[in-house]
């Protein structure tokens, strides 16, 4: 038997036949999201801050060669070069155009060589032996999410080019229902403890755990995240112009990059927002939550609003307590596996979708859309909770800990898969990037 992050249990017979076809339906994905481009394109370095695609592709084929056919299986090595050239850390993004990558076919040649071995282990190895790296599936658990986690960071990428040919079809984004909602609504969140982390050990990653008591005094939050209409108020009462609203850092930044709106806005003659979103040029939706903002973005705006980021233990009360709780949700909703009813994630559409969309996925306190849109930035440093140990290597996260650079952000993004969506999953960024699909929710003190 085997059980879920959810306490679901199934027969390791189930488990092996879940986490293969997770595996293929991941591979899939990344195989799609590469079909529409050319070679060229495919291998070029757009970006200083993106890999080129094509290494992404081999990457994720040598992290699964590495922990299931290596590690887990004790085979020997594929090809050595391939470990030095797909490690992220001997090679930093700005430098793997100038890399010897495999090719667009060489490339997939690889990885379906690594997987056909991957669903042969994963059909034959006992997940629920005392090694708690395949205990309840680990392991493949760690494979499957970082595939679909580099999908998310191959959609930064093609969403941060202004050259890209319009891709796919970027249709409106899945809503479960539209209502009108005042988006400057606010929920208050009584003081108190509660518990912020987790034990999982089914598919949470190390810097989720351990669980905790954390106190906190009351505080207000935004039911929503913070929309296009509300940023671009900021825009228009100079928001940018205002050294006043921005901390020195965000001062520098701003002005040393010399930006006036968030990624991809343009202003039409007549003063009308455009945005670009996959090489397509849309209008601005003034209802979907803010996008591709940077930290020092999202505290200026906080500062313009009277308002503050939340810190990350603010969040996630808003997020899984409630009223009455002694433990917390292990989604805002309940437990229930995230529908579309829900949230808006998994890569459904192109993009966030209407504040208000999905009342379904409510936290108890009654605050929406924490889970899919937008990653939000929160004041905390990325450090790990007290009782951390690394599992099962530094390089995920403890490497990245107490760069004083780094903002957690918390939540899941439009882009985010399902298996990568949960409450307790904590992402980091530099305080300067906004490719990501970063927004803003905002907290005051007291009630
Ligand atoms: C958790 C998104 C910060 O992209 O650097 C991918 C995820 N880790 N491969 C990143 C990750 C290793 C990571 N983030
Ligand atoms: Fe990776």
């Amino acid at each position: 038997m085997t059980t879920d992050i959810r306490g679901h249990r199934t027969t390791t017979a189930e488990a092996r036949d879940q986490l293969a076809a997770r595996l293929e339906f991941y591979r899939r994905r990344t195989k799609q999201l590469i079909a529409p481009l050319d070679d060229d394109d495919l291998h070029r370095q757009h970006n200083p801050i993106m890999s080129p695609l094509v290494w992404d592709v081999g990457h994720v084929g040598n992290f699964e060669e590495l922990w299931l056919l290596r590690r887990l299986d004790g085979r020997p090595a594929h090809d050595l070069r391939l470990d030095e050239m797909y490690n992220p850390f001997d090679n930093p993004r700005w430098t793997r155009g100038e890399l010897p990558l495999l090719n667009r076919s060489q490339a997939i040649e690889y990885i379906d060589e690594v997987r056909g071995d991957a669903l042969e282990i994963v059909r034959r190895t006992d997940l629920d032996p005392a090694n708690p790296l395949v205990r309840d599936g680990y392991v493949f658990q760690m494979v499957i999410q970082h595939e679909a986690q580099h999908q998310e960071t191959m959609l930064q990428e093609l969403d941060l080019r202004d050259d890209l040919p319009a891709y796919g079809d970027v249709a409106r984004p899945h809503s479960a229902t539209s209502r009108p909602v005042d988006d400057t609504e606010r929920v208050a969140i009584p003081g108190g403890p509660f518990l912020l982390g987790t034990n999982d050990t089914t598919e949470g990653y190390d810097n989720e755990r351990p669980q905790h008591e954390v106190e906190l005094a009351t505080f207000t939050i935004d039911r929503f995240p913070v929309s296009n209409r509300r940023y671009a108020e900021f825009i228009e009462a100079g928001g940018y112009e205002r050294a006043d609203l921005w901390t020195n850092e965000g001062w520098d930044w701003r002005t040393g990059v010399d930006i006036d709106a968030p990624q991809g806005w343009t202003r039409r003659v007549g003063g009308v927002w455009l945005i670009r979103r996959f090489g397509h040029v849309l209008d601005l939706d003034a209802t979907e939550p803010v996008q591709h903002v940077s930290f020092h973005e999202a505290e200026a705006f906080a500062r313009y609003a009277g308002g503050r980021l939340p810190s990350e233990a603010e969040w996630k009360k808003a997020a899984t307590w409630g009223p009455e709780a002694t433990a917390p949700n292990v989604y805002p909703w309940g437990s229930a596996v995230p529908t579309l009813d829900h949230a808006n994630i998994g890569h459904v559409g192109w993009g966030p979708a209407p504040v208000g969309s999905y009342p379904a996925g409510a936290s108890a306190y009654g605050v929406e859309q924490l889970l899919g849109d937008v990653y939000e930035w929160t004041s905390s440093h990325f450090a790990g909770y007290s009782g951390f140990t690394s599992f099962p290597y530094p390089e995920y996260s403890e490497v990245f800990f107490g760069d004083p650079e780094y903002r957690v952000l918390r939540g899941a993004s439009w882009a985010t898969s399902t298996d990568a969506t949960r409450s307790t999953f904590r992402n980091w960024d530099y305080r300067i990037r906004r490719q990501i699909f970063s927004g803003i929710r905002l907290a005051w003190d007291g009630a």
